[in-house]
Formats: structure tokens, sequence, C-alpha cells
């Protein structure tokens, strides 16, 4: 028995015995081989995800028996190598488990979170950030993560906006891509390598679609819309090696993706030719059971197989079930294999047959001066400026009021989806200026103990304290609970008492200068009007606070920019960059509050906007100042005219017009004009980061073809249709002056 557990494994121990026409096995015929000895019961093991209970006799004879393939959420390497001895030389074939872990934004140094990951636009932070999560975490033993998640999320109100890339498929697109990379390796064999992990694009499909923007919730989304906005960037995912998918949680038109066949099987293995492994969300098979497309367990497993859900995480219906299913002919014993094929090939490429132990390397893995640099440059560069009126960067003498709830919660500033995060080693705002600004006299008194609290008690003492300084930096936001899984707010505004100690600050005459730290967008309008400054910081993880410091203090120019729209008001919501025109575009907008009485009839234009909040978010997608000024010039085209099956170059000279050095963003936007079916206002269809010197020019440019032009059509097919489109070069979504081509030649 063992020869043939090793003869399959081709575990080095007994490669001896193996023999030489094994050994040119190729990988899908070892898997072949292997299915080929399994038991039905042995095949739905593999196909069973648990969570970690130690070494507990459940889990023990669960391994043993063969009756799981993966354990999530088991963090120590000693229990790790021990469950996987008794997988690997107990159980009846020796197949390997795989440990799986939610590192979102690292492990233990925690890089800000995806969303501010993507406020840096900047696929090599991204990339960086997974690589280095992917140490730390296969450290224990983890080889495999749960991320990236990049689900378009157009809804601030949902709390997994911070867990996403943002509202942009394209951006979304590019920095999954790299998420992936980074945690893989970019050659599909790094995958072996012992600190790598395999990625999961999350979640298929649709979640940030939740109605309302309350988690789990339902969607709407037409075919044609979710192809273009929802699913290209698990497209892009798949395409750069993403080893797994995840189900997500909610129905979309009425079916869970748990049991959504065209989904799962028709797109993602039919028309994609993936051949990863797609594994459910936690407990989300069984969940179809409340959203009423399951009688029972038993259909939910029933369902969930045959729409080709390859591993069933936490739901037991698998576990339970399949057995019967199978004999009762209501699940095919080819789905089992397809599905069990899937689970094996992930664990093929991981390596896990030939290297199933980890190596314990303890806390050396972690917080390496590598890991703590870049996560203090990932900080800096995802910090959004907002406004400034000129007292930003600070000066490193005088004195400084550094107030507010967010200014030394290193609990906070990691945000969320960070079980693995220490806040102990999180180096606070209050901490960095402390350790690093030492000629400043640091005024720091309590005000507000977190983002929720009401009581205004110490707010007096606190802005009396604040006075006597040359400036003042007041941190504010929301904790990292509010944000993340199950944790939508309807309310997106500062939380507690903070509008009251903003404001009181404010009245001080002192020049203000926010820092915002939240895990979304917040609406805040009113707080911005009151600053000097404002720099807009995603929970930007283990070094916030040196990161955040490098930029309040000019190390760093700031060149972070949204990569979501900030609403107004809620009501506004959804409001996203990329939306289509109505018949009557909003203009001639007079806001209710602005109109007498008795001119209420005669002065409302009728046109698309609220009479409250007028047609505009408060800063919209792409958005972020520097501290210099860029001068962008009109786009030039290498033609007016393109074809089909050609391309053209448009190109913008951008000169840095202040006297600091810096990097910028520079955006390329397209429209088409006129289509089968209406076209957004713009879409983002390039982005590059220029660093220039104060003085300093340059051009950028962008090649553009078909590939750019290209949508789903009235018909249903995927193409260009000929016609007039715009070009933007621009440093926002709402910005520049477009140059005009037009296309011809389409088939
Ligand atoms: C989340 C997933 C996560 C899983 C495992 C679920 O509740 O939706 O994103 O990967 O739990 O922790």
């Amino acid at each position: 028995m063992r020869h043939i557990k090793f003869f399959i494994a081709g575990a080095v121990a007994l490669c001896t015995s193996v023999s030489l026409s094994a050994q040119t096995l190729t990988e899908e015929q070892k898997i072949g081989e292997l299915v080929s000895r399994m038991t039905l019961s042995e095949k739905i093991g593999q196909m069973n995800q648990l969570t970690g209970t130690g070494l507990s006799g459940d889990m023990t004879s669960a391994v043993r028996s063969g009756k799981v393939g993966s354990i999530l959420n088991e963090l120590d390497a000693g229990t790790v190598n021990a469950l996987q001895k008794i997988a690997v030389e107990e159980s009846r074939l020796g197949i390997p488990l795989v440990f799986a872990r939610d590192v979102i934004h690292g492990f233990k140094t925690i890089f800000p979170i995806p969303l501010g990951q993507a406020a840096s636009w900047d696929a090599g932070i991204v990339e960086t950030g997974a690589e280095i999560a992917a140490r730390e975490a296969t450290s224990v033993g983890i080889r495999w993560t749960f991320a990236p998640m990049i689900d378009i999320s157009r809804d601030p109100r949902w709390g997994r906006i911070a867990e996403s890339l943002g509202e942009d498929t394209y951006l979304t697109s590019v920095l999954g891509a790299a998420m992936v990379r980074g945690f893989q390796g970019s050659e599909g064999n790094d995958l072996t390598a012992p600190d790598r992990m395999a990625a999961c694009a999350k979640h298929f499909a649709g979640y940030g679609a939740s109605e309302s923007g309350k988690d789990y919730n339902t969607t709407w989304i037409p075919r044609s819309q979710l192809r273009e906005t929802y699913l290209p960037p698990f497209k892009a995912a798949a395409e750069a090696g993403a080893a797994t998918f995840m189900c997500s949680f909610n129905d979309i038109n009425g079916i869970p993706s748990s049991g959504n066949s065209w989904l799962n099987v028709d797109l993602l293995r039919g028309e994609w030719g993936y051949d990863g492994m797609l594994v459910s969300d936690w407990g989300s098979i069984e969940q179809m059971i409340p959203h009423g497309y399951a009688a029972d367990l038993k259909d939910a497993a029933e369902k969930s197989a045959n729409a080709g859900v390859d591993m069933d995480m936490m739901g037991f219906a698998y576990d339970r079930h399949l057995e019967t299913l199978v004999a009762e002919g209501k699940v095919d014993i080819a789905k089992i294999d397809e599905a069990v094929k899937n689970v094996l090939r992930l664990k093929f490429r991981l390596g896990l047959f030939e290297n199933p132990y980890t190596v314990p390397q303890g806390r050396d893995a972690f917080y390496r001066a590598d890991a703590l640099a870049a996560a203090r440059k990932a900080a800096a560069e995802s910090a959004v400026l907002l406004k400034n009126n000129g007292v930003l960067p600070l000066k490193t003498t005088g004195k400084i009021a550094v107030v507010g709830p967010l200014a030394d919660s290193g609990r906070d500033q990691v945000g969320t989806w960070c079980f693995d995060a220490e806040p102990e080693h999180a180096v606070t705002p209050l901490q960095a200026i402390l350790a690093e600004y030492p000629e400043l006299e640091v005024i720091n008194t309590p005000s507000l103990t977190h983002s929720r609290e009401r009581n205004t008690k110490r707010i007096k003492a606190a802005v009396k304290a604040a006075r006597n300084a040359d400036v003042i930096l007041c941190f504010v936001g929301e904790e990292a609970i509010l944000s993340g899984e199950a944790r939508s707010r309807a309310d997106i505004s500062l939380p507690g008492a903070q509008r009251e100690l903003i404001a009181e600050l404010k009245a001080t005459g002192r020049p203000l200068v926010l820092v915002v730290m939240a895990g979304r967008p917040l609406t805040i309008e009113s707080e911005v009007k009151m600053s000097d400054a404002t720099l807009f910081s995603f929970h930007a993880g283990t070094m916030a606070g040196p990161g955040l410091a490098d930029v309040l203090f000019g190390k760093v120019s700031p060149s972070g920019k949204l990569p979501v729209t900030f609403p107004k008001m809620v009501g506004q919501v959804p409001v996203y960059y990329n939306h289509k025109n109505t018949g009557r575009p909003a203009n001639d907008i007079t806001l209710i509050d602005d109109i007498p009485v008795d001119a209420v009839q005669t002065s409302i234009g009728f046109t698309s906007y609220h009479l409250d909040a007028g047609d505009r978010p408060l800063f919209p997608f792409g958005y972020g100042l520097s501290y210099t000024t860029f001068e962008y010039g009109a786009p030039q085209l290498s033609s007016e005219a393109m074809t089909a099956d050609g391309g053209i170059t448009a190109t913008c000279t951008v000169r840095n017009t202040g006297g600091v050095d810096a990097s910028e963003v520079v955006q390329l936007y397209i429209r088409d004009r006129v289509a089968s079916l209406v076209r957004p206002v713009r879409e983002l269809k390039g982005f590059k980061k220029i660093s220039l010197k104060a003085g300093e020019s340059t051009v950028v440019s962008f090649d553009i073809t078909s590939a750019d032009l290209s949508f789903w059509r009235a018909d249903g097919t995927f193409g260009v249709e000929p016609g007039e489109f715009e070009v933007w070069i621009s440093t926002d979504s709402d910005a520049g002056v477009p140059a005009r081509f037009s296309l011809s030649g389409v088939k």
C-alpha cells in the first residue's frame, strides 16, 4: 500500500521504488491514476473543507479516514505538520491536505486594506504586498489564501468595499492580477516554492451589487452588465493563473452563485476553460436553504455539485449527502471525479505531493525590514490628498497638537480582515511623530477614545490644549470594526462626536489638518470644508503611522488617487464615474436651498440631478492632489481615424508646474459616442504612474486598439461598433478635454 501511495505521490523518500514510466506520467495522468484508485468516500472527502480544531479526535480521525481535503484557519506550524503527517502517512492514499486562511492584506505585516492599495494605482505595490503576505503566511504552513477579492464595489455602504479594489473594472482587473502574481509568483511553477500560496479570486460573482449595500443581499444584474462590469476582473485573475475561485453568497437574478450552473459551468469552465478549483463560500451551499433555492441540505448538495462547486467550505452538505445522491443517480459520478480532479490539481500545483510539510520559521519570518519598508511605502502611496490650502506639508519644528480617536489606535489602523494582525506591532501616527520628529513639541490630550464615542466631555480639554499649537493634526474616521464582512452602514458620515470635535478645533482658528482613516468613502463634505487640509487614508496597516507622517511632513508628495467615488450624501448612492447619460443630462442645476419659495416652479430645471445634492459627487473617481501642480496638455492622437484591425496612439504632455518633485497617476478614459447599447460617459482604459522633478515635463502615451473599444453589444456578442470615440488623458475622471477619432473597418 505504501508503494502505491508514493507511486502516486512521487514522494522523495520512496523515489527509488517508483518505476521510470510512473515518473514520466504527466500531471493530468497522475491525477487520473489517483482518482481511479479512490473510493467514493475518499473522493467526497477531498471535496470537504473544515475549519481547524487543532489535533482534536474528530479532526485527526477525519484526516486519517480521508474525509477532509482541506483545513482552514489552522495556524500553528506544529499542528499543521502533525495533521499533514496523518494525511500523508496514515491515510490510505496519502493525499496531502491543503491549509487555507484569509490572508487578505498581510499576515503579520499588514498592508493597507485592499481599497487603500488600490488608491496607490500601483500594481508593483500590490504585488509586493501579496508576496510578503505569502512569505509570512507560508511560514506557518498556509498554502492557500482567500484573496484577491475583486468584487466591483460601487456602494460605500457595503462594508466589504474595504476588501475590494474599488469601483472600476479596469483598475480592479489590473490590480487583482498583480495580487495573484504576488501570492503565486509570476511563473506558473513558482507556486511550488514553499513561500508561495494559491490565490483565490472571490467572490464569484456580482457580490458587490448587493442591494442597498447590505451584506449578502440579493443582486439583479443583467447579463450584459455582469459580463462588462463584474466579470472581467475574474477573467483577468484566471488569466493570471489564479489557482482557485470562490463562490459568492448572493443570488444573481434569483440563482445563488453556489447553485449557478451557467456561471460556474457554462461560463467559467466552458467559455473560459478554467481548470482551477472552485470552493463555496463559508456555508454558502447550506445557505441556499434560507435563500429559498434548496429545500434541505441534501437538495443543496445536489444543486451545488451539479453546478460545478468543487469544495464545500463548512457547509457539511457534501460530507453528509453526496454519497446517497450518487447512489440515487442524482449526481453523476463523472461530476464528482471532475471536482476531485480540480482539487488534486491544486495540490499538485502547490507541490504538496513532493513537499507536504512546512519548515517552521518561528517569528523570524515576520516583520522583516523589507516587509516593514514596503508596508510604509504602501501606506504613504495609498494616501489621497483631498484638500490643501497650503498648510501641508507640515513643518518639523514648533508646536503641533495631535488629536482624535485614530491618532494612536494600532488596532484600528490595520483595518478589517486581518485576523492575524498584532496591533501592538502597528506603529501609530502619534508614535511615528514622537519617534521621528524630535524637534516638534507634541501636544496630545485625549478627546474621544474611539470613533463612535458620543460622550463629548473630554473634547473641551483637548481643544483648549490644541489652542496653544501652531497647527492641529486631527485623526478621525472609522474604527476597523465598522467595515468588512457584515459591517454595512446606512449612514456613512463620521460616527460619534467626531464632527463636534472638528468644529471645536476649527473654532480655535489654528490651522487644522484632518487625516481621515476609514474602510470606505465617507460623507465628509462639511468636515473637509472646516479643514485647511484633508488627507484620506483607507486603513493603512502596520506602518500607517510612519507612512502617513512621510506624507504629512513632506518626505513623500501624495500621489494616491481615489479608487472609488466619494458621495456628498448617502442618498446619491449608487454614484460612480462610468455611469450612463440620461436623455436629460444635468445642467442648469440650482440646489433647492438656493431657490426662493416663490420661484420654485420656474427655477428648477428638468434635468437629471438631486435637488439637494446636485449632480456631482464630493470627489470623483481618480481624484487626488499633490504638493505640486501638474499641467496636462490637450491629448494628441496619432490619427483621427482608426480601423478595427489597427490602432492609434494617444499622447499628452504632462508638466510638473510646482516646486516639488512628485509622482502623478495619468489616466486614460474613452467614450463611445453612439452604440447599439448606451455606453458610459467615460471608461478607464489605461493609467501610468510617472515621476517628475519640479519644472520637468514628459510625454505620456497610450496605445488604443479595438480591445479597448469593445463591449457586449445589443445582440449579445462582444466586439466593436464603428463610429466616433472621445479620448481623455487626465488627472481624474472628471477632468480634461477630449480628443476625437472615428473607427471604421468593422466586419
Ligand atoms: C467570507 C469569505 C472568506 C470565508 C472564509 C466568508 O464568510 O465571505 O470571503 O474567505 O468566510 O473565512
